[in-house]
């Protein structure tokens, strides 16, 4: 039976397709971590209340991409470079979703308007990372130190959401709610081809490691492509739509201190980093 569940124990069982699997899923992070420690230092004045959150927001995704990394350690392997068809963070930026990565890299204030695109591009990804990790969370069930790690960061990453949902929010009350649902939309239409092809591009390179005969690879393209079809005929819609969170100011606050978040985190020694 080929079901996710089998497709994922195939991936946490063999080292080399874990070492692909939590390289890519670092490296994705780390960018994350990238792009909004730059945003941060960016913020104009009129959002200058939002600078922490951002940077708390850039900390998580670093944490993250640490925790993936301690997950390869554990297993005595190294992180491997990243084939570049399979860079979901790249290929969103270079398709101009998103601010553009020679932009942050400059000095240059950022404007009301950049900031909009930072959290309509961040409300549409940080849905597809927090789907991912609740996926990951009922797959990693039978290994232990996988399910700590993607526990944690699930929760960081509905947190994301949540922030993402009520800046938004505040920013369509005050006059830029157009602006917001056409950034909104055109992010994820572009994020839902994106994701397509990045997800074959995994497939195509697990399978090779795998040695997935050629039947299992186009069955498995197959259904990637058909949760395009449903995405494209109305499920982007799921990405763009804005509600208040339950909790609000999720990123509130400073990020708790610990020596080694990411070893907590995979070992369970120690606390497992929490909001406050
Ligand atoms: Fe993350
Ligand atoms: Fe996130």
């Amino acid at each position: 039976m080929l079901s996710a569940s089998t497709i994922f124990r195939e991936i946490f069982n063999s080292d080399e397709a874990f070492q692909l699997f939590c390289s890519i899923a670092a490296s994705g992070e780390g960018q994350g971590g990238w792009e909004n420690a730059r945003i941060a230092a960016l913020v104009p004045g009129s959002q200058a209340d939002l600078a922490p959150k951002i940077a708390r927001h850039g900390a998580d995704e670093d944490k993250h991409g640490r925790i993936f990394k301690a997950l390869l350690d554990k297993r005595g392997l190294q992180p491997v470079e990243v084939p570049a068809d399979t860079d979901y963070t790249m290929r969103l930026e270079q398709a101009g979703i998103g601010l553009a990565h020679s932009r942050l890299r400059g000095g240059q204030e950022l404007t009301e308007g950049d900031i909009i695109t930072y959290l309509a591009h961040s409300r549409v990804t940080e849905q597809r990372a927090s789907d991912q990790m609740r996926a990951l969370c009922k797959y990693a069930g039978d290994w232990p130190d996988i399910a700590r790690a993607v526990k944690v960061i699930s929760a960081d990453e509905d947190n994301h959401l949540a922030y993402c949902h009520e800046e938004l929010l505040r920013l369509a009350a005050a006059g830029h709610a157009r602006t917001i649902e056409r950034t909104l939309r055109d992010t994820a239409v572009a994020e839902i081809a994106i994701y397509r092809d990045v997800s074959m591009a995994v497939m195509a390179h697990l399978g090779q490691i795998l040695a997935w005969p050629r039947w299992k690879a186009t069955v498995l393209a197959a259904g990637i492509d058909a949760a395009y079809s449903v995405d494209r005929l109305g499920r982007w819609r799921r990405m763009v739509s804005l509600k208040m969170p339950t909790r609000c100011n999720a990123l509130g606050g400073r990020a708790h201190v610990h020596h080694s978040p990411e070893r907590e985190a995979v070992t369970g020694a120690g606390p497992v980093p929490r909001r406050p």
